[in-house]
């Protein structure tokens, strides 16, 4: 949420503590909130006054939210247990991945993080896929669904996996995080600390043994530390477009989609294509002359 939403919000929910029931909202107020819809009953300081419902506007705040909030201080978060020991069974991937995935069910930290209502989410996909994404943590929808990125941002991901000439199908999507982090807001997801990404890692490189990828693509920021280790000096600039590695497998960071959605510049997008036609070159897929061009300025 931007400063000024968050403020807006946390004034909102003062005024609501004291007691107040209506509010008067003034034209900047009104342009933060545009994005929700807004409640008929809201009118500019200085115009024919009706007032707007504290509650109701409360909600249409939180409603508003599109960015993520700043990461919690770690501090503020149980300390988890030391992360699991996975050693997979001898087996085909099929096998294995049923194996992995029930241990990930049954995982006592994992049900106790994801809370009451939401599900574990598992990783889903080909199991023999060339590409793996990765994003950080599953959000509100994927929670709901038990599977990764259903929101906008998933949805975006599936129009960059058409862009590339392949089907969400063909390759194997994923979080290090198997939960959605608890967030004390009531509104946007929470990026997972490097404590919750360190105990859920066992679990990704498990998902990196069995399907033996050719590529991981980590989607952002706090996946990069997350698979790479965490550096607060790392900046996405620096290292997206060039080839690390992970457990001895090429892996490209580029922009989580999220940040695409909230930045859709035409240079953004190109520097994402970018990466993800290295990918395309490095998985051997055909590139016509119409995908080399994509995201060009005209
Ligand atoms: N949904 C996911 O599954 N992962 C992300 O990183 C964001 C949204």
């Amino acid at each position: 949420m931007s400063d000024g939403l968050d403020a807006i919000y946390n004034e909102l929910r003062r005024l609501q503590k004291e007691g107040v029931a209506y509010v008067y909202v003034d034209g900047a107020t009104k342009d933060l909130l545009k994005p929700a819809p807004q409640p008929t009953t809201v009118r500019e300081r200085g115009k024919p006054v009706e007032h707007a419902n504290l509650a109701e506007l409360v909600k249409k705040t939180a409603a508003t939210e599109t960015i993520k909030p700043e990461p919690v201080a770690e501090k503020s978060v149980k300390r988890l247990p030391t992360p699991p020991q996975i050693e997979l069974p001898e087996g085909d991937a099929t096998s294995q991945i049923q194996w992995l995935n029930e241990r990930i069910l049954n995982c006592t930290t994992c049900i106790e993080q994801k809370g009451t209502e939401g599900k574990i989410v598992l990783g889903n996909g080909r199991i023999d896929a060339d590409i793996i994404f990765c994003g950080e943590a599953p959000g509100t929808d994927d929670a709901i669904e038990g599977t990764p990125f259903n929101g906008g941002a998933g949805r975006l991901l599936d129009k960059i996996i058409k862009a590339m000439g392949l089907n969400r199908e063909d390759v194997y999507c994923t979080n290090i995080l198997k939960w959605r982090p608890e967030n004390d807001k009531p509104y946007g997801n929470r990026p997972p600390t490097q404590d919750e990404m360190h105990f859920c890692l066992p679990y990704f490189r498990a998902e990196v043994d069995i399907i033996q990828p050719k590529v991981i693509v980590a989607l952002g920021n706090a996946t990069a530390n997350g698979l790479l280790g965490p550096d607060p000096k790392r900046r996405m600039a620096s290292i997206r477009g060039t080839w690390h590695a992970f457990q001895d497998i090429p892996l490209i960071v580029t922009f989580h989609p999220s940040y695409l959605l909230r930045n859709d510049t035409l240079k953004t997008k190109r520097m994402v294509w970018e990466d993800l036609l290295s990918v395309m070159e490095k998985v051997e897929l055909p590139i016509s002359q119409k995908q080399q061009g994509f995201f060009l300025p005209k």
